[in-house]
């Protein structure tokens, strides 16, 4: 049984506004991407990690990855946005691992992700579903407004849901959505459904936010102050 993760990291993190690429802020000593990486890794359930690197930054990644087993890690230059940087990763993967069983797909920006939930993920598509989203109930009260900003109508969040990553999939399930993909996606789960494939649910975890403003990271720092590190890495 083989289980790949494809790590998105070419993102120039223009919301952190850290004047370098999100994967590469530290946090207590530690690069998201070294955390995110590690956390995969440390869940046990992964054999291969598959990063997409801003593309004139590979060999920074590369070094930046340096403590983890080279057989286990590759690097790849990203794209232009995050579907096409998936699409390059996914690429590699299919050549370099072609016998994996699952695909995991996992922002490096949800770099604190519990080692626990990725597994779960892993067991969902290995128990049958060919494509898993971790998600959390939404807890603030969701309105819909005009183009006015007027509330034109306050909407029903019991059955919605805030998505996470790692989304897993059945190898060939994603490869057949990215094939039949338009456009750009903000979750490759989207792509799935798009081509009509059923996406199914895991609990998620408030402790694999993603990183994408300055408050996020503060808030990442302060979990980490109080929680054991080797449980968010
Ligand atoms: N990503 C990527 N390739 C891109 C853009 C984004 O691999 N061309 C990755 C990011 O590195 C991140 C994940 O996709 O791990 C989620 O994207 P986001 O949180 O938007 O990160 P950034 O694009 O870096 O942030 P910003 O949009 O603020 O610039
Ligand atoms: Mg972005």
């Amino acid at each position: 049984m083989t289980v790949v993760a494809l790590v998105p990291a070419a993102g120039r993190g223009v919301r952190l506004g850290a004047g370098m690429p999100k994967a590469l802020v530290q946090v207590a000593g530690r690069s998201l991407l070294v955390r995110a990486v590690g956390g995969l890794l440390d869940s046990g359930r992964v054999h291969h990690v598959v990063v997409a690197a801003p593309p004139d930054q590979v060999d920074v990644v590369e070094r930046e990855l340096g403590e983890f087993d080279a057989a286990a890690v590759h690097v790849v230059a990203g794209g232009a946005d995050r579907t096409e940087s998936v699409r390059l990763a996914l690429a590699v993967t299919e050549r370099a691992v072609p016998d994996a069983d699952v695909v995991l797909v996992h922002d490096a920006a949800r770099a604190f992700t519990p080692p626990a939930m990725i597994g779960a993920v892993v067991d969902a598509v290995l128990g049958g579903a060919s494509a898993v989203i971790p998600v959390l109930p939404v807890a603030d009260t969701i309105k819909q407004v005009d183009e006015a900003g007027a509330v034109t109508a306050t909407v029903d969040r019991s059955p919605l849901r805030s998505v996470q990553t790692p989304q897993g999939f059945r190898p060939g399930v994603l490869r057949a959505a990215y094939d039949a993909a338009g456009g750009a996606a903000t979750d490759d789960a989207g792509l799935v459904e798009r081509a009509g494939g059923e996406v199914r649910t895991v609990p998620g975890h408030p402790n694999a936010l993603k990183i994408t403003t300055a408050f996020d990271l503060a808030v990442a720092e302060s979990v980490l102050a109080v929680e054991p590190i080797g449980e968010l890495r």
